[in-house]
């Protein structure tokens, strides 16, 4: 009989990826009881740390698999230092993020959530008709972060008619869209500033207060990346003094703690880290992330490593 690999879970999985990896692996939920020589594979998710401390007592580790497309809490440099692979999924989420920053834009400018407590408070009967919103079709949007995601939202904007600018690493020649070598500048070019760069110390705080300044009073931001890429004091110090017109955020500094300060402000639209949250999406990425510990394992090269592992 062989015996099942040890797999340590560094996050509360789901059932459809804790329940088919529980039938191939033994999978243990706390380092503290997990028979730490045995251990050849961490499984975890996209807000997960597994830094080198961690693997450092995982001796026989082989593996790290993400369930999340975004892979900053993973010490990579330090996991390949030991010989192990990481993996990630990619693609199966580009969707749902796209969906949402497009709502998000969508929300903060015509302020539906704004709107429907409105409604719910009987103002409209009281009050009459709601102040008017601002328009999102045929406005500038600007892109942090043309990778698949950010394409994805490219297309979607392109449906509402808006012109698409964008800053990243390198530039991008083959895609009709006007890059900006810095933020800064893309942000005085943009209506709308979408965020969907990674995460991680490359760009920590990238989005400051002079970048919000850039974008100006009339400007939004939208971050659907990670709550490190934004400045959140500067962030909530700009939406108070209305140097910027208002921000809708799935991401923030220190999850899932949002600090009073943001929740207290009507100029936002906050939600609880939902850009991949559709059940299809989580299946989806719960499949790849099971599919890569199963294929290592078998001999086999797993389906979607890091670009650092491959
Ligand atoms: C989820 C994410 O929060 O993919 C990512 O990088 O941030 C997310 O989709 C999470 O990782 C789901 O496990």
């Amino acid at each position: 009989m062989t015996t099942k690999p040890d797999l340590l879970a560094v996050a509360k999985l789901p059932p459809f990826l804790m329940e088919p990896l529980q039938a191939a692996f033994n999978v243990h939920t706390a380092l503290d009881t997990a028979p730490r020589e045995r251990v050849r594979g961490i499984v975890g998710s996209g807000e997960s740390k597994v830094p080198a401390e961690l693997m450092a007592q995982l001796p026989a580790l082989e593996i790290v698999s993400i369930m999340g497309v975004g892979y900053d809490g993973v010490d990579v440099a330090a996991a390949k230092a030991r010989g192990a692979m990481v993996t990630h999924t990619p693609d199966v989420l580009n969707d749902d993020v796209a969906d949402l920053a497009l709502a998000l834009a969508l929300s903060i400018a015509r302020r539906l959530p704004q709107a429907d407590r409105y409604v719910r408070a009987g103002r409209w009967a009281s009050d009459g008709p709601m102040p008017l919103a601002t328009k999102l079709s045929g406005a500038r949007m600007g892109i942090v972060g043309m990778g698949r995601i950010g394409q994805a939202i490219a297309h979607r904007a392109q449906a509402f008619g808006m012109s698409i600018a964008y800053t990243a690493r390198n530039a991008r020649p083959a895609l009709p869209f006007t890059y900006h070598p810095s933020a800064r500048e893309l942000a005085a070019a943009s209506d709308f500033l979408v965020v969907i760069t990674p995460g991680g110390a490359g760009t920590r705080k990238l989005i400051d207060a002079a970048v919000l300044d850039a974008l100006g009073p009339q400007g939004y931001l939208v971050n659907v990346a990670r709550g490190s890429v934004v400045d959140e004091a500067a962030l909530i110090a700009a939406l108070q003094q209305g140097r910027i017109a208002g921000a809708a955020l799935d991401v923030f500094e220190n999850e899932p703690n949002v600090p009073e300060a943001l929740r207290a402000l009507d100029n936002v639209v906050l939600v609880p880290h939902i850009g991949s949250a559709t059940r299809a999406t989580r299946r989806a990425m719960a499949d790849l992330a099971r599919d890569n510990l199963v294929r290592h394992f078998a001999g086999q090269a797993p389906r979607t490593p890091v670009p650092e592992c491959r």
